[in-house]
């Protein structure tokens, strides 16, 4: 079958990479895709909020099944217009309607699905400027640090954790005021989870589900997890406190009632669901649910999924994910990622990358990149993934730090002590 991949990042590199192994694929696409993809199957220059233009490129390529990447396409609807156009329902798609995609872009949503359906998560207000006064006895009522979310989708950053009850209260206002724009005028006030994190994944149909490799994302750009939160500095699958009996809680108390509460509201849901879960005390609570794969997550958990990848999506797509089975690599994967120097603030583009050629033993997965003539060059904050299987942690990423240093481009920067937290 044709598959068309939505999205440009490391994530969707590490899909078509584990999709290109199927036998099932006759040709990939991506949309629009980086320097990496390109080397895999066919970039076509197409934005991905650009639904007219999708529809146009899975026409002309008689795409069977479409897997969109990133959420924002997802929470604009692009599973939708598919649905309702006459000539695209037939297409599998793999990512949540509008509705179902609320789970990310409404924080608000999210928690009162969670209360609903009597999953665990930290305690929360919404606030908005209507009941701000409200919003600040609940303030007085937590303990420092506070937390503070903004509703919509704000890029990663619309979570901050204050320590000051004043400094949390002006906060609140700011973002109310619109701080991330239309994202914050409704803030979450949440109790702060004190615990390790950690990424779970799954895949649903809406019926059936099947639970992926989860991993640790390190989101920090300082070592020792110090420092401003960036899209993710590198990952690492397995995680050892995610022991069978952890996972057996994640999905009897998270990912079961996940699925029926879907089922139980009627929404339609055939994607990825992403667990952002906290550990406490030996029990999983759930800091945020994603309605795709995490990136740089990904690029670790492809290495140890050992099934057909494009029978499981079908699976999903097509309501059929009971017949499905899922098998693991038992190997440890990693991930280190590449950035460039300055981000998550801000970095210059275009610098030239060499020395892919030389990496060993390592699986690259390009990020923000681009072809420029004979060049590959930097093109995002995030640059290049390399993912590396092991023994243990510290061998595999021995191996990933090694081709780190293999690769090169001015103004380089990479966290050199993942894992530092496991093991
Ligand atoms: P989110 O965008 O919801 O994933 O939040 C970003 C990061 O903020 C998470 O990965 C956590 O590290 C942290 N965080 C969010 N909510 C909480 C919470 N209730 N308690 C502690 N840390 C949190
Ligand atoms: N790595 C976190 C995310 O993809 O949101």
């Amino acid at each position: 079958m044709n598959i068309l991949i939505i999205g440009s990042g490391g994530r969707e590199h590490a899909l078509g990479w584990k999709i290109s192994q199927s036998k099932r694929v006759e040709k990939l696409f991506f949309a629009p895709g980086n320097a990496g993809t390109a080397k895999l199957g066919i970039n076509i220059d197409c934005g991905v909020s650009d639904f007219q233009k999708i529809k146009t490129v899975v026409l002309d390529n008689k795409i069977d099944l479409m897997l969109i990447g990133p959420e924002v396409p997802l929470v604009e609807g692009l599973s939708d217009f598919f649905s309702a156009d006459q000539e695209l329902k037939s297409v599998g798609v793999i990512g949540p309607k509008k509705e179902g995609a609320q789970l990310e872009g409404s924080k608000d949503f999210a928690k009162d699905f969670m209360v609903r359906n009597n999953i665990p998560t930290a305690k929360y207000l919404t606030v908005t400027n209507d009941n701000l006064e409200e919003g600040f006895a609940f303030l007085k009522t937590m303990t420092a640090p506070y937390v503070l979310k903004a509703d919509g989708l704000a890029a990663g950053k619309g979570v901050l954790i204050i320590d000051s009850l004043k400094e949390t209260e002006n906060s609140l206002k700011e973002m109310l005021a619109g701080q991330f724009g239309d994202a914050s005028s409704k803030v979450v006030i949440e109790e702060f989870l004190s615990g390790v994190e950690v990424s779970v994944f799954v895949l649903t149909d809406g019926k059936s589900y099947k639970i992926l490799p989860e991993a640790k994302d390190y989101k920090r750009i300082g070592e020792g997890d110090t420092g401003l939160n960036t899209g993710g500095m590198g990952a690492i699958s397995p995680v050892p406190f995610a022991n069978a009996e952890f996972m057996e809680k994640v999905d009897k108390q998270v990912i079961q009632p996940t699925i029926s509460g879907l089922q139980k509201e009627n929404i339609d849901y055939k994607g990825f669901i992403f667990l952002g879960l906290i550990n406490v005390n030996n029990n999983p609570f759930v800091i945020e649910y994603n309605v795709r794969m995490g990136d740089p997550e990904t690029e670790a958990v492809m290495l140890r999924v050992k099934s057909d990848f494009v029978d499981l999506l079908e699976g999903a797509a097509f309501g059929t994910l009971d017949e499905k089975t899922i098998e693991f690599d038992e190997r440890t994967a990693v991930t280190v990622m590449l950035v460039s120097g300055g981000y998550p603030e801000s970095y210059e583009k275009g610098k030239v990358i060499t020395g892919i050629e030389n990496v060993e033993n390592s699986t690259i997965f390009h990020a923000g990149t681009k072809t420029d003539g004979e060049n590959i060059v930097t093109a995002g904050g995030r640059v290049i993934a390399v993912s590396s299987y092991g023994t243990s942690i510290k061998d595999a990423l021995e191996t990933s730090y090694k081709n780190a240093e293999v690769i090169q481009f001015d103004k380089k920067n990479y966290r050199k002590d993942l894992g530092f937290d496991l093991e």
